[in-house]
Order: structure tokens, then sequence, then C-alpha cells
């Protein structure tokens, strides 16, 4: 059982989680950057005109610095982000929509200002080709996904 755990954070929260959460499992680690990456101006949703709303509002393609190396190769991928307007940023959407999910399990995990998870995982679903979102947690630290993680790779 390979897994990778992916995430997107553009303030640090989720990147904190991620990256004890792979440490403890074992597994890789993937940091989703948009091209370019956003600055502080960018994320800050309460300007109309900011990066954000204006992705948020058009819905466009928004581009990725990397790829997974080899990602055929993973079982399992734990995805965290951070809550972005109710949901999953488009930023992850994108990325999701790059790959051929095929035979692989898919957990999400996300940090938030105080929205719940909600239907964030279903939400995610059009995005993941082939594979099978199995379900999404919000957490403040990475301690709540030891478990799951483990058992999803039993
Ligand atoms: C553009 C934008 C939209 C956000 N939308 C929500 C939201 O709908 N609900 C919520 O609870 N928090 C929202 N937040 C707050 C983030 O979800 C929260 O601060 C998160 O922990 C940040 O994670 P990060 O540090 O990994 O980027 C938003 C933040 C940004 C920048």
């Amino acid at each position: 059982m390979k897994t990778l755990v992916a995430y997107f954070s553009a303030e640090g929260t989720t990147a904190k989680v991620a990256k004890a959460l792979a440490e403890k499992i074992g597994a890789d680690l993937f940091e989703i950057v948009p091209d370019p990456p956003y600055s502080a101006a960018d994320i800050r949703w309460t300007n109309p005109l900011a990066r954000c709303n204006r992705e948020k509002l058009t819905n466009k393609k928004i581009r990725i610095k990397e790829k997974v190396d080899h990602f055929e190769e993973y079982d399992l991928v734990l995805l965290g982000f951070p809550i972005w307007y109710g949901a999953a940023p488009n930023v992850v959407n994108c990325f999701c929509r790059e790959y051929d999910w095929s035979g692989k399990k898919v957990y999400a995990f996300a940090t938030s200002g105080g929205s719940k998870i909600g239907r964030t995982a279903e939400k995610l679903k059009p995005y993941i080709n082939g594979g099978l979102v199995v379900g999404a947690k919000l957490v403040q630290s990475a301690v709540e996904m030891f478990e799951i993680a483990e058992n999803l790779q039993a």
C-alpha cells in the first residue's frame, strides 16, 4: 500500500497538518502550488477584486507548478486543503483534474475558519476521475487523521 499526502495550503495551517500526517504514517508528501503562487494580496477575500475572488467567480483553470512523480504508483491519496467558500479551493479541483485516479482511494482532510466539512467530499468527486472518494474530515491537527489513515492503509 503506497500512500501520498497531497496538500494545498495558502497560509500554513493545512501544511502543518499534512507534514505531521505524512511523517507519522510514512507517506510521501506533495505540495500543490499554483503558478504563480498566491501572494498575501491574492488571498485577501475581503477585497472583491482579489485573485481568490476572481478565480472563484470565473472558475477558470489554475496552473499548477509541478506534477506528482509516478502518481500511478499510489493506492491511497490523503488530500489536504483549507475550506474556501465552503468547499475545496479551485486549485485543488484543478490538481485533481490532471490525474487518472483509477484504482485509488481518496480521503480529504481540511482546515477552516469555522465552516463545517459539509458536502466537500461530494463536491470533489467530479474531479477524481476513476477514483473513489471515501470521505472527508475537518481537522485541527494531524492526530485526528492518524486512525483514519491507518484504517485506510490496512
Ligand atoms: C479565499 C479564502 C476563502 C475562505 N473561505 C472560508 C470558508 O468558506 N469557510 C471557512 O470556515 N473558512 C474560510 N477561509 C479560512 C480558511 O479555511 C482557514 O483559515 C484555513 O485554516 C487556512 O488554511 P491554510 O493556512 O492551510 O491556507 C477562507 C480563507 C481564504 C483565504
